[in-house]
């Protein structure tokens, strides 16, 4: 509770201008306390992101989208952040990158969507589908800590390079290098692959993507 507190006056403080993330190192240690002071709850973390308005991304979002799918999940899926479709219905992935997501799902890990956790490293939509700024991404990362704490997956598959780089802090590695590599993350095992957005521009990458799902689906 009083922790609780503590981090709504940061939040306030933060509104009125101040700037506590001043560089990398204590952007971390900002991110792991405020997770640590977050709602250990699904239901009540989801209500608690609802009212969010940390940065500016709140300002134009139509919906909050937390993120869906079984809270017990063995594996979970994070993308980049909510485009139009996800903004307009408040889901993850609904949008043509979602439909081919839910396709790898079911046709090649052979799950239902269901059964899995899909959530994003923003919860509001970028402007223009544009890519998170750091600011934006950090401010929203202490409740995907939290989420990833909740659910405890055993697998994480980060789509995407932005996904990838946000979760790990690497942000000068290209996926290319390091997709379907089994990374230790924490308690949990990180698999980074492409989107789906860009599998959408490229089909000749869903040859990767298939083979890295092969190796995720081995592991469950
Ligand atoms: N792209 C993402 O990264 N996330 C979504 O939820 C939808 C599209």
């Amino acid at each position: 509770m009083q922790q609780l507190k503590l981090l709504k006056q940061l939040y306030q403080l933060k509104s009125f201008g101040y700037d506590y993330f001043d560089e990398p190192r204590s952007v971390e240690r900002v991110a792991d306390a405020q997770h640590t002071a977050l709602p250990n709850t699904l239901e009540a973390l989801r209500e608690y992101t609802l009212s969010c308005h940390l940065c500016g991304l709140s300002k134009t979002r139509k919906h909050v989208v937390f993120g869906e799918g079984n809270p017990h999940a063995k594996l979970m899926f994070v993308g980049e952040g909510p485009g139009e479709m996800e903004d307009n219905t408040g889901r993850p992935f609904v949008g043509r990158a979602g439909q081919l997501l839910t396709k790898i799902i079911e046709n090649v890990l052979e799950l239902r969507r269901e059964d899995v956790y899909i959530a994003n490293i923003v919860k509001c939509r970028p402007p223009g589908n544009r890519v998170p700024t750091p600011e934006e991404a950090n401010t929203c990362k202490p409740y995907l800590l939290k989420q990833i704490e909740i659910i405890s997956p055993q697998i994480i598959v980060s789509l995407g390079s932005t996904s990838y780089r946000y979760l790990t802090g690497e942000m000068h590695t290209p996926i290319s290098r390091v997709r379907g590599e089994v990374i230790d993350f924490g308690k949990y095992k990180l698999v980074p692959t492409f989107h789906p957005s860009y599998l959408l521009r490229n089909p000749s990458a869903k040859r990767d993507v298939y083979q890295d799902m092969l190796k995720v689906k081995a592991m469950l």
